[in-house]
């Protein structure tokens, strides 16, 4: 049976680095004799204005029939002006919501061509390679009750809850400890518990999970010292494990490690390894639709794509080997140029990739 891939192009950049990132699975599923079957739907501000719903119900129901999903970005200041509810980063709050997309792996991951964009010393993030397990579908950012009332005296109070249940703190352990298997058997556990009643069952549950992984390292660390460490010493994590906010914050300062929004994947994975994978960065309107952008995050996005929700790490494994050989070889886009270096397309960069796939 073959398995269905639905294409989320979305907004500004997002259709030209999907392109691009299509065409190398299609190789890639050549290469590996994986059978494929790609189709296309509206998500974000597209969506919006053919439909009237960032999130469609045409998409919904292909997004619920396919096997994996890979999202460009969606957004732009076009839409800016809608209400809240109504703009297209909303339609990917609901995509996510709606496939119960749990489990956010956010890979930090330096490449040795690229070393000089980092924000810290080479010596420090060479051979840099992280990755962050960030629970995504519960947490502060979704626990009722929340609001802002008015005080007896007059005075407004806004509140939120952090809240998790055992259920949801061991789905996203098991995945962080499966996810370790696959690298080096290390998981930090990154919590608040000397302060947060929610993170102390979340380490209660977390070792109990780590006892069915008797091969994996754990670790605990409060997240005020992970924050620390990251920037000091970034080499001493394997796989972080984390809530919601601090995963949400803890990702974006991993990142920044590498220095390279356009080289950034991601993945958003559900209890079924169904998953969605996107690059980490927006629809940059101020380089849209000029063959500015890197497609490079969107390519390794689709080799997370192979490796988690099709099982086929040969395959992902050749599309990021391309990768480095297309970097080796001094192809840059704008983002990741060094002054004097040669700079190419988003077509020119993807078609490099899709050369090299062997
Ligand atoms: P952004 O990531 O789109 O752009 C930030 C900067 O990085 C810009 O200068 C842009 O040109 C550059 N950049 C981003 N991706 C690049 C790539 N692949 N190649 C080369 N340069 C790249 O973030 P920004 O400007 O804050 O947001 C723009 C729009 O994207 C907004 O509407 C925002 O809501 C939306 N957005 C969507 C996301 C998504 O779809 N997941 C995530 C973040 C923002
Ligand atoms: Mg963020």
């Amino acid at each position: 049976m073959s398995a269905k891939i639905l294409l989320l192009p979305g907004d500004g950049i997002g259709p030209e680095v999907v392109e691009q990132a299509a065409a190398v699975l299609r190789r890639a599923a050549d290469r590996f004799a994986i059978d494929i079957e790609l189709s296309e739907a509206d998500l974000g501000g597209i969506a919006i204005d053919r439909h009237g719903d960032a999130y469609p119900p045409a998409t919904q129901q292909a997004a619920r029939e396919a096997d994996a999903v890979l999202m460009g970005s969606v957004g732009g200041p076009k839409w800016d002006g809608l209400p809240a509810p109504d703009r297209p980063e909303k339609g990917l709050l609901r995509i996510r919501a709606d496939l119960d997309l749990f489990g956010n792996l956010r890979p930090a991951l330096l490449y040795p061509q690229l070393a000089a964009a980092s924000s810290l010393k080479a010596e420090l993030v060479a051979g840099l390679d992280i990755m962050i397990v960030r629970e995504l579908t519960g947490g502060i950012y979704f626990g009722e009750p929340r609001g802002i009332h008015r005080l007896e005296n007059g005075e407004r109070e806004g509140y939120n809850t952090y809240r998790y249940s055992e259920r949801e703190i061991e789905r996203i352990a098991r995945l962080a400890f499966d996810t370790a298997r696959r690298r080096d058997n290390r998981v930090c556990s990154v919590d608040k518990a000397n302060v947060l009643e929610v993170t102390m069952l979340w380490r209660e549950v977390v070792e109990r999970v780590a006892s069915e992984y008797s091969d994996v390292e754990l670790s605990h660390m409060y997240v005020d010292n992970a924050a620390m460490q990251l920037v000091r010493e970034p080499k001493q994590f394997d796989v972080i494990v984390t809530g919601n906010l601090f995963g949400d914050i803890l990702s974006d300062t991993a990142a920044m490690l590498t220095g390279s929004i356009g080289m950034l994947p991601s993945a958003s994975l559900d209890a079924n390894s169904k998953g969605l994978y996107e690059p980490v960065h927006g629809s940059a309107p101020d380089i849209a639709g000029q063959g500015k952008a890197n497609p490079l995050a969107t390519i390794l996005s689709v080799a997370m794509l192979l490796r988690y929700s099709l099982g086929r790490s040969e395959a992902a494994d050749a599309i990021e080997t391309a990768v480095s050989a297309v970097l080796d070889r001094g192809l840059r886009t704008g983002d990741i140029a060094s002054p004097g270096g040669v700079v190419v397309t988003t077509q020119q960069m993807g078609e490099a990739v899709v050369e090299s796939i062997s």
